[in-house]
């Protein structure tokens, strides 16, 4: 491929996009946005043109393949467009970088690989959290299994967020009006498939180990229809023996957006969760091999520290810079781009498992093909 600036296109002109948006426009030299799709022509229309050289616009993303003149597509889609929307791009051997989740159903993405495959077409599952440069950091350094972390044992996540307040709040939707994401058919479930498969995902990327089993149980409160859980509680066995738990609720009512984790070693503990109102998640940090064990709340994070600053140079703090150079950079080298389809396959397997749980009441075993 010639030097130019890898040429993108994005489909799904909605919130998301924003940010996508922004990290090709910090990265000029690499990346460019020539052609936005979507079927709202004032959200494409509105993305497109604040460039300075504004992209084209497409209301179906058919006659945007056909148009062509990009090198590879972002897919920023309802969920249960992604598959469809990934599958005309990589037969037009087209390569993608799918938001999360990466499909709706684990048939879905079994189909997606093998069309990768076949194509030889990339296929990347944007779960951007991956490229948060502190979890870069912490991944390299658990996988050595450290004297202050040693070998997981068992963990703690949670992914928690008021919804509806943020359908009125944040996106000015009036009380009781429709949404996608309220929707189990568009969005493929609730709260375990469309936030809590953030944390689900990490785990596996800073530990390096695969869910192999889940129990789950869960609740179906309105405003969510269509089978979307409102709310989750899931057992998780991994495939080295450890095991965890996770709390997702799309009704934390009166609570701010949180994610949290608690990774459990042999010798140590990963800590993240939000410092203060207003972030929902802070920074990943980790407990030393010196101090005290802590006795009592007030210091309950003696000896805990955050990451060293000076060994994350070369990573921006926007994870999705940090995504969409790592992709772009793939594509131009023709090497195997990080988390591609087969990388996630155990995430959207695990994710399977859940529903099928949550359907049977029963204990259901992670697929491995
Ligand atoms: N990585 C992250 O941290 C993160 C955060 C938020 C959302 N997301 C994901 O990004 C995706 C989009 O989420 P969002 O919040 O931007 O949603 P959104 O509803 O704001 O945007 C979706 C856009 O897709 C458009 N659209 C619908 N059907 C279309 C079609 N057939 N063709 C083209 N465009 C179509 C809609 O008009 C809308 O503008 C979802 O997969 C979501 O889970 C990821």
């Amino acid at each position: 491929m010639s030097d130019h600036p890898l040429r993108i296109a994005i489909v799904g002109a909605g919130g998301i996009s924003r940010r996508h948006r922004a990290a090709i426009l910090a990265q000029p030299e690499s990346a460019t946005l020539v052609s936005v799709c979507d079927a709202r022509p004032d959200a494409a229309q509105t993305l497109a043109s604040s460039l300075t050289d504004p992209a084209s616009t497409f209301g179906d993303h058919r006659v945007m393949i056909d148009a062509g003149g990009f090198d590879a597509a972002i897919i920023a889609v309802p969920h249960i467009l992604h598959f469809d929307v990934a599958k005309d791009f990589v037969e037009a051997g087209i390569p993608v970088l799918v938001e999360k989740p990466l499909t709706c159903t684990l048939d879905e993405t079994r189909a997606l690989r093998e069309l990768s495959a076949r194509n030889d077409t990339p296929v990347v599952a944007g779960q951007t959290q991956r490229f948060n440069r502190e979890g870069f950091w912490l991944r390299n350094w658990v996988q050595q299994e450290p004297p202050g972390f040693g070998s997981l044992r068992s963990f703690d996540i949670h992914s928690w967020q008021n919804l509806p307040a943020y359908l009125q709040g944040t996106l000015g939707l009036p009380p009781g009006a429709d949404h996608w994401l309220l929707d189990g058919q568009r969005a493929g479930g609730g709260a375990v498939i469309s936030i809590a498969v953030h944390q689900i995902d990490l785990v596996r990327f800073i530990t390096g180990r695969n869910y192999s089993e889940v129990m789950a149980t869960g609740r179906y409160d309105p405003p969510f229809y269509n089978g979307a859980e409102s709310s989750a509680v899931v057992l998780f066995r991994m495939d080295d023996g450890s095991s965890g738990a996770l709390h997702a609720n799309y009704l934390a009512v009166r609570t701010p957006y949180n994610e949290a984790m608690h990774l459990f070693g042999e010798h140590g503990t990963i800590v993240q969760h939000a410092e203060r109102i207003g972030q929902y998640h802070g920074p990943l940090f980790y407990s030393s091999d010196g101090g005290e064990p802590a006795t009592a709340w007030a210091d309950m994070y003696q000896g805990f520290t955050t990451l060293p600053e000076d060994e994350m140079t070369g990573l921006s703090p926007d994870p999705f810079t940090n995504q969409l150079a790592s992709f772009v950079q793939a594509i131009r080298a023709g090497t195997e781009p990080a988390n591609t389809v087969t990388e996630n396959f155990n995430t959207m397997a695990c994710i399977d498992a859940i529903y099928e749980s949550l359907r049977t009441g029963q204990p259901a075993t992670v697929a491995t093909a």
